[in-house]
C-alpha cells in the first residue's frame, strides 16, 4: 500500500484560497486530493469538541443505500452517523467553509455543484466501512465527496485508515491516516474507497456535493 506523502505538512493553509487552489489542481490532475493540516485548526477544534460531546442517542446506525430499502448491514459498514444542519454556531461554521469550497470549485472547475449534505461519523474500536463507491456513473447525485478528520495524535497502529483507490481495478490504493484537520476530496463515482478497522474512537465528517 502507498502511504500519503506528507511533504506538504509544513505548508500553511492560513489563506484558505491556497488550500482551495491546491484541491482544484489535484482534482484536475488526478481526481482526488488529500492534504494534512488543511482544515482551519480553530474550526477543527470546535468540530471535535462538538462531536465528542454529542450523546450516543444523537447518532444512528449507518444504513446502506439511499432508497427505501435502507438496510443496516454490519458486514459492510459498522459506524454511526449524525446528519449536520445549521443548528449550532459550530455546525454553521462548517457548512459555511464547505460552501466556500463549493463556490471556489464551481468557479474554477465548472463542476456545477449545487447542494451539500454532510454527517459526523463515529467509528468505535473495531468499526470499519468496506470498499464502496459514494455514487455510480449515470446517477446525477453525489458528484464530489469530502472527508475531514478530527482525531488528535493518531498513530499508525490505531488503524482506521481511509484507503482511496484510483479506479475500479486498483487493488493497492493510497492509505490516509484520519489525523486531525486532514481533508480528503474526490470524485464520488470514480474512486472506490474503504475504512480499515479502527483501534480507537475515530471521528470524521463525510460530505457530498451534488448537482441537484
Ligand atoms: C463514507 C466514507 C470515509 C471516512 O462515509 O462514505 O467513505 O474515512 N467515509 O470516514
Ligand atoms: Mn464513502
Amino acid at each position: 500500500m502507498t502511504t500519503m506523502n506528507d511533504s506538504n505538512s509544513d505548508l500553511s493553509f492560513q489563506d484558505k484560497h491556497v488550500l482551495f487552489s491546491r484541491i482544484a489542481d489535484d482534482l484536475t490532475k488526478q481526481g482526488y486530493s488529500a492534504t494534512e493540516k488543511a482544515l482551519p485548526l480553530t474550526l477543527a477544534k470546535q468540530l471535535f469538541e462538538h462531536v465528542s460531546a454529542m450523546s450516543d442517542e444523537s447518532f444512528e446506525q449507518a444504513a446502506i443505500g439511499r432508497d427505501s430499502k435502507h438496510t443496516h448491514n454490519k458486514l459492510i459498514r459498522s459506524q454511526k452517523q449524525s446528519w449536520i444542519s445549521n443548528n449550532s454556531l459550530t455546525n454553521s461554521s462548517w457548512l459555511m467553509w464547505a460552501s466556500e469550497l463549493q463556490q471556489y470549485l464551481n468557479q474554477h472547475l465548472f463542476l456545477g455543484l449545487f447542494s451539500f449534505e454532510s454527517h459526523y461519523a463515529h467509528y468505535r474500536q473495531g468499526d470499519f466501512y468496506k470498499r464502496h463507491y459514494d455514487s455510480f456513473k449515470g446517477q446525477s447525485s453525489r458528484r464530489l465527496s469530502i472527508v475531514v478528520y478530527l482525531n488528535h495524535d493518531w498513530r499508525a497502529d490505531d488503524g482506521g485508515e481511509l484507503v482511496l483507490y484510483k479506479d475500479n481495478k486498483d487493488q493497492i490504493g493510497l492509505k490516509i491516516m484520519p489525523s486531525f484537520a486532514t481533508v480528503v476530496v474526490f470524485l464520488s463515482d470514480e474512486h472506490p474507497h474503504e475504512v480499515l478497522p479502527a483501534q480507537r474512537d475515530r471521528y470524521s465528517i463525510a460530505g457530498w456535493y451534488s448537482p441537484i
